[in-house]
């Protein structure tokens, strides 16, 4: 279960390819929430962002025990660098998103939980049927803008991951991604 510069474990592969997914589907759901209001995805969103934050923290605590992946070749400075913030950015905005959200939503008073498993409650307000008193504005509302904010610099930062990734495999005809694939780099490829 250990990651070596040939083949990743399936620790790496199995987290990676789950999270990303994971993060792609609820950017995803998250601006066709925002698009068209009423369409009730907001408690799928939510609790799904919320596994997805356990999900994340496993994948920290790898990344802490087991360090950072060894690049397949050496690439020039400026694409060492490109790359290692590219990496540092999904991971602190992998965290930031469902934190942002658990403020927005829990502070808010609107309440959270997975799938029907109460995590906080909602804060109903008896004098406004459908509408909900916040138990705390401000985090509530820092949380709001957090979400938006950190949402678009994901969403960066996957484009330049992306194609990053596909530069590896098409233009320098590397095995970075194969890698993450779970195959052998040091096997001959068909
Ligand atoms: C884990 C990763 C998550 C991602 C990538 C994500 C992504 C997004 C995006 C792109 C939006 C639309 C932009 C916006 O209006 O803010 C959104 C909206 C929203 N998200 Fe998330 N989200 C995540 C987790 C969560 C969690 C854990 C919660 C709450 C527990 C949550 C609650 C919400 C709510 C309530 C909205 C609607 C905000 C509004 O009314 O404007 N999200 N999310
Ligand atoms: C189609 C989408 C994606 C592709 C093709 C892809 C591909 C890759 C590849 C090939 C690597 C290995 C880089 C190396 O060996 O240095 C990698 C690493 C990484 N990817 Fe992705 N990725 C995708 C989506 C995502 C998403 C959505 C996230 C997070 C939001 C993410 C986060 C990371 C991180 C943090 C690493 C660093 C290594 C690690 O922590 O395991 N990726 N990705």
């Amino acid at each position: 279960m250990q990651d070596t510069w040939e083949k990743f474990s399936g620790v790496t592969v199995w987290l990676h390819w789950l999270v990303a997914v994971a993060i792609i589907g609820l950017l995803a759901v998250g601006l066709i929430m925002d698009e068209f209001r009423g369409l009730g995805l907001t408690p799928i969103h939510k609790s799904i962002g919320v596994l997805v934050f356990l999900l994340v923290l496993v994948r920290v605590g790898w990344r802490l025990k087991s360090g950072w992946p060894e690049p397949v070749s050496t690439y020039p400075k400026i694409e060492q660098i490109l790359a290692k913030l590219t990496h540092w950015t999904l991971v602190i905005c992998t965290l930031l998103m469902p934190i942002s959200g658990m403020m927005m939503s829990g502070a808010g008073g609107r309440g959270f939980g997975i799938f029907g498993l109460q995590i906080v409650a909602a804060n109903p307000d008896p004098a406004n049927p459908g509408k909900v008193i916040p138990y705390n504005e401000t985090i509530g509302g820092v949380g709001h803008e957090m979400h938006e904010i950190v949402s678009t610099v994901l969403m960066i930062a996957i484009g330049l991951h992306i194609v990053g990734a596909l530069k590896h495999h098409m233009l320098d005809k590397d095995g970075t991604l194969r890698r993450m694939l779970g195959q052998n780099i040091s096997a001959p490829t068909s």
